[in-house]
Formats: C-alpha cells, sequence, structure tokens
C-alpha cells in the first residue's frame, strides 16, 4: 500500500484512523510488510503482500481466493482484448468514463477485472475483497498509483462513513451469507449526494428456478474442498468440450450445455477457443464452489433501495441478474 492511501482507512472496530505501526519492508513506495494500528482500539492490522488484512487467513470465501489466483487474467478485459467487463460496467453502473478527483469504493474486487476499468477513469478506487484474490489484483493492477486494494468483510468495512463519492459491488451481494444485511452496508459509506450501483442474481419463480440444475448440485459441491473440487471441474470441462461444441449446435444447445453444468459462452462473447474453454472452467467452479449463493427478486432489490432512502432508483435487469442504482440523500 502506498502510504498516501492510509486516509482512506478507518478501524473496523472503532472506525476511527489508522496509523503506520511497523515498517518492515517497503517495495520502492509500497509498503509491502508492517502493521497497522489504532491509535484507540489499540487494535493492530497486518500489511502483508502490499495489501492491508482485516480478516482472519481462513475463511468462507477461501474457494474464490483459489479461484482467482488460478484465473487471475483470464476474465481481464486487457488479457481476453475484448471489453466486456468494460462494457458490462458501464452499461450496469451508468456512470460517466471520467470520474476524475472522486473516490469510488469497490465491494468485493475478485481478480480486479472491474478494478483494471475504474483506476482508468482518473477516479481514486479503494478495491475491497474477503479473499486471497487480492493477491491476484495486486498483481495485476497494484502497480497503479490511483488504487489501494484491502482485503476486509463487507460486514466489517474498514473505512470512513459518508466518504465515497460512488459505491459499487458487482457480482458478489449472492455470495455472502446475509444478501439483505451485505445490502445494508453499502449506503452508509456513501457521502449525501454520492452513488450506488449493485448487482445480485436474479431469483425466478419455483418452477423456472428448479431448472437451474447447478441448485441440484451445490448442497455437495460447496461443501467440497476447493482444490478437491476444483480439479474435477477442469477435467469435467476440459473432457466434455467436443461435446459442448456439438450441443451448443442444436436449437437450445446452449440452454443444455448449462443444464449440464457447463459454462457456454460460445457465440455470446467473441472469445477464442481456449478462453471459452478457461471461461466455461473458471465459472463452472463459480456456480459449484460458493458457500452461498442467494438470488433475489427485482421486488426485493427495490425494496431495500426504498428502506436505505436512495433517490432516483433503478432497478433493471443485467447480464448477472438484478441491477440496482440509487443515489443517498443529502
Ligand atoms: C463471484 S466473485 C466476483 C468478483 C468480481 N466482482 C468479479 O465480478 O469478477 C465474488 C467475490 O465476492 C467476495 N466476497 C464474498 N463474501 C464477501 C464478504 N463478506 N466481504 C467482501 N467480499 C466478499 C469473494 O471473495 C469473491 O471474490
Ligand atoms: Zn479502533
Amino acid at each position: 500500500m502506498r502510504i498516501e492511501h492510509l486516509r482512506h482507512l478507518a478501524c473496523p472496530e472503532c472506525r476511527l484512523p489508522l496509523e503506520l505501526g511497523r515498517q518492515d519492508h517497503w517495495e520502492g513506495e509500497h509498503l509491502m510488510e508492517g502493521t497497522l494500528r489504532c491509535g484507540k482500539c489499540r487494535q493492530e492490522y497486518p500489511v502483508r503482500g502490499g495489501v492491508p488484512r482485516f480478516v482472519p487467513a481462513d475463511n468462507y470465501a477461501s474457494g474464490f481466493g483459489l479461484q482467482w489466483n488460478r484465473h487471475a487474467s483470464t476474465q481481464l478485459d486487457s488479457f481476453t482484448g475484448v471489453p466486456l467487463t468494460t462494457n458490462r460496467f458501464y452499461k450496469d453502473t451508468q456512470w460517466p468514463k471520467d470520474l476524475t478527483g472522486q473516490t469510488i469504493l469497490e465491494v468485493g474486487c475478485g481478480a480486479g477485472r472491474f478494478t483494471e476499468v475504474v483506476v482508468q477513469t482518473g477516479a481514486t478506487l479503494v478495491s475491497l475483497d474477503y479473499s486471497t484474490a487480492v493477491e491476484a489484483n495486486f498483481r495485476s493492477n497494484g502497480a497503479r498509483k490511483n488504487l489501494l486494494i484491502v482485503q476486509g468483510d463487507i460486514y466489517r468495512l474498514p473505512f470512513p462513513r459518508d466518504y465515497f463519492d460512488r459505491v459499487f459491488c458487482l457480482g458478489v451481494l449472492q455470495h455472502t451469507p446475509d444478501v439483505h444485511k451485505s445490502f445494508q452496508q453499502l449506503p452508509p459509506m456513501l457521502r449525501p449526494g454520492g452513488r450506488l450501483a449493485i448487482d445480485v442474481y436474479r431469483r425466478f419463480g419455483f418452477f423456472k428456478q428448479l431448472t437451474i440444475t447447478k441448485y441440484w448440485a451445490r448442497p455437495f459441491t460447496c461443501r467440497m474442498k476447493p482444490e478437491v473440487l476444483y480439479p474435477r471441474v477442469e477435467r469435467y470441462i476440459r473432457t466434455m468440450w467436443p461435446l459442448t461444441r456439438w450441443l451448443h449446435q442444436l436449437p437450445y444447445g446452449r440452454n443444455l450445455n448449462w443444464r449440464l453444468l457447463i459454462a457456454d459462452y460460445q457465440g455470446l462473447f467473441p472469445l477464442s477457443e481456449s478462453l471459452l474453454q478457461d471461461w466455461a472452467v473458471l465459472d463452472t467452479f463459480d456456480m459449484l464452489a460458493p458457500a452461498f449463493d442467494e438470488p433475489q427478486t427485482p421486488e426485493t432489490v427495490q425494496k431495500w433501495f426504498e428502506e436505505a432512502k436512495l433517490d432516483q432508483i433503478e432497478i433493471g435487469s443485467g447480464i448477472n441478474g438484478v441491477v440496482g442504482r440509487g443515489i443517498r440523500r443529502n
């Protein structure tokens, strides 16, 4: 972490500013190893690998840590050469491309596919994730001067309240233990007049929901150790791929592939054959491994935005499900 970014952090216990503690190792302008401490409650928080850490090393998101460290660049636009993430970000948030001077919070950054888009807007970005995915993000984007990456928990955000100009949380809420409570953590981080953008998987009616076969498999797969599940998923996808390609040509072939637990993006995203396979491995693991997967209806999301007293509420649909935007009242 760069020292000038210390001002964006606060003790997750008492919300007071943090001070620099031990400084064991610097690399250029980055404090790589050391500690931060709270002057009031005396809590110490380690900085490891250039990232301040506010959570225990082992937590329910370890599968995400594995997935994003193995697929650190698979979904980055800079790697695929296709602006899939850029397009999704601007469609879902409806934010302008120039955000110079603003301070933005990203909750649940994973490997940093959105991080690399937002650091190019001129804003200062603070990106947080619960898992060791922060290490993948740090490798890809850590050199950007306007970026602070933090390992922390949505339920104990280590930042001042009423602080950020914008907060976004894409691809995350459904994977937390209490989706409503997770959502409630976000609006208080905004300054009055600040903007929030989120998405969450969509819950359909009872019978349609039944056709989503991942929910049949998950009771077994989400209990497996990620390091056991991952090679099985990889073997399954690579073995099935010729069949996947063939099925895809049939009417409803893509649907069939998804029912067979194969994340089939053929014809949807202009990716090379080998990238389509990598995305299938990554997203099939992402369907089966997470400890939590709690989709929501648009009506529920609308209610949450109203409860949080956000203005100019817009609820719509996006590639990940339900998208919501709103502005904190002045
Ligand atoms: C499906 S990934 C999405 C990552 C990224 N936003 C993307 O779209 O590529 C979900 C992320 O949410 C993070 N997450 C889960 N629970 C969290 C929590 N309590 N606090 C912060 N992040 C959390 C996971 O570690 C994981 O990286
Ligand atoms: Zn404190």
